[in-house]
């Protein structure tokens, strides 16, 4: 690492607070904060379909910006979707706007699993070339990649598209465990060669997002999802801060942070000093309810002050919302939010 990045990377209150350091004041950023919430996003998206915006590399840079222009957040979200490396090795996935990802041939064999090949490097060199762009124009601000985890990928890959319920993953993980198994750590091998790329091309933290882990037990997740992640993240082990996050995980958070996380992110569902009290000596991320920002000013100020509140017992806190920014939310009012967590958080600090 060169000297310039070490000296970025300690002045950088998201990665002070990923290390459990103090930082200046909280770090905020949120979870799809990049998309639909925004007038100049929309714009720089016109007729352009979501996976071929993300294999332009100047169109990723000025998107990943655009949040961190207009709030001041502390960290830069690549611009991408979990369905990018899964692509880039040839499977036919498409993102269908106000769906999600649709895979055209499911997978439920075998022989499925085998159209899983390892992720080259070169599959997915815009991502290379996006992040050298970035890097340059973030400054300061770091930039966090990331990857789906292998179960919410294969829950895509084995349904065909978004699910609810999740039954055929569920029915092929019992029925047949070793296809499960065969399909889930070649996931593991592409997300963790996902991370590896964006970490040798300059983020500077990753977030593993396990968005429906939240629909197994806790004996299922320990039996089918938890070794995959365990793999993806091991990709990256020791070289940047490591976030895990799950939707409606909160009978998960033990087990998910076994992954080796150093950061876990906590959802709405659950208060954060809860959560601390759990993962005693764990950065936690979190976890104001995404529909808060759709509120008037004031109850939205006081659940903010009472997330910073519960997140003064973790050894570090990310502020961030439970989930994505929601399609309606104002971006007047995410601002109101990133405003009021550095000013109450600087405050206390200088107390
Ligand atoms: O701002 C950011 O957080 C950065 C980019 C990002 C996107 N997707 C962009 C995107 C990230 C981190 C993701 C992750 C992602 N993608 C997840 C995990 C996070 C979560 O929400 O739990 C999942 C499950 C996906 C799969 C996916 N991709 C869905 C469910 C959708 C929404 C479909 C829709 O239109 O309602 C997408 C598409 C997508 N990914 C959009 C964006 C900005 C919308 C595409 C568009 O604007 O046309």
């Amino acid at each position: 690492m060169s000297s310039a990045a070490t000296a970025t990377s300690t002045s950088s209150p998201f990665l002070a607070a990923c290390r459990g350091e103090e930082p200046e004041h909280t770090p905020v950023w949120f979870m799809r904060q990049a998309g639909r919430s925004l007038p100049e996003y929309k714009e720089a998206r016109a007729g352009t379909t979501m996976l071929e915006a993300c294999r332009t590399p100047e169109l990723v840079a000025e998107i990943t910006m655009q949040p961190v222009r207009r709030y001041s957040t502390d960290a830069a979200i690549f611009f991408s979707d979990i369905v990018v490396p899964i692509a880039a090795i040839g499977v036919d996935i498409e993102i269908v706007p106000g769906v999600g990802p649709v895979v055209a041939e499911p997978f439920r064999s075998d022989a499925d699993a085998k159209r899983l090949r390892n992720l080259d490097p070169c599959d997915v060199g815009y991502v290379t070339e996006a992040i050298g762009l970035l890097t340059k124009e973030l400054g300061n601000i770091p930039l966090i990649g990331f990857a789906g985890a292998p179960f919410t990928l294969a829950s895509y890959l084995i349904e065909g598209g978004p699910s609810r319920d999740h039954a055929k993953t569920k029915a092929l993980m019992r029925s047949h465990p070793d296809v499960w198994h065969s399909i889930a750590s070649r996931l593991a091998a592409i997300c963790g060669e996902f991370l590896r790329v964006q970490v040798e091309a300059g983020a500077q933290a990753v977030q593993l997002f396990d968005s429906w882990a939240g629909a197994l037990s806790e004996a299922d997740y320990r039996r089918f999802a938890l070794p995959h992640s365990t793999a993806a993240l091991a990709g990256v082990a020791k070289s940047v801060p490591r976030i895990h996050f799950g939707v409606g995980t909160g009978h998960l958070l033990e087990a998910m942070s076994e992954t080796g996380a150093e950061v876990m992110g906590v959802d709405f569902r659950i208060p954060l000093d809860e959560a601390a009290a759990r993962l005693p000596g764990k950065t936690l991320q979190g976890n104001l309810d995404p529909a808060a920002i759709l509120s008037d000013d004031e109850p939205l100020l006081a659940e903010t002050d009472e997330v910073l509140r519960a997140g003064r017992a973790a050894k570090g806190h990310i502020f961030n919302l439970g989930h994505g920014v929601l399609p309606d939310s104002d971006p007047a009012k995410l601002k109101l939010v990133v405003d009021r967590v550095h000013e109450q958080s600087s405050r206390e600090a200088s107390r």
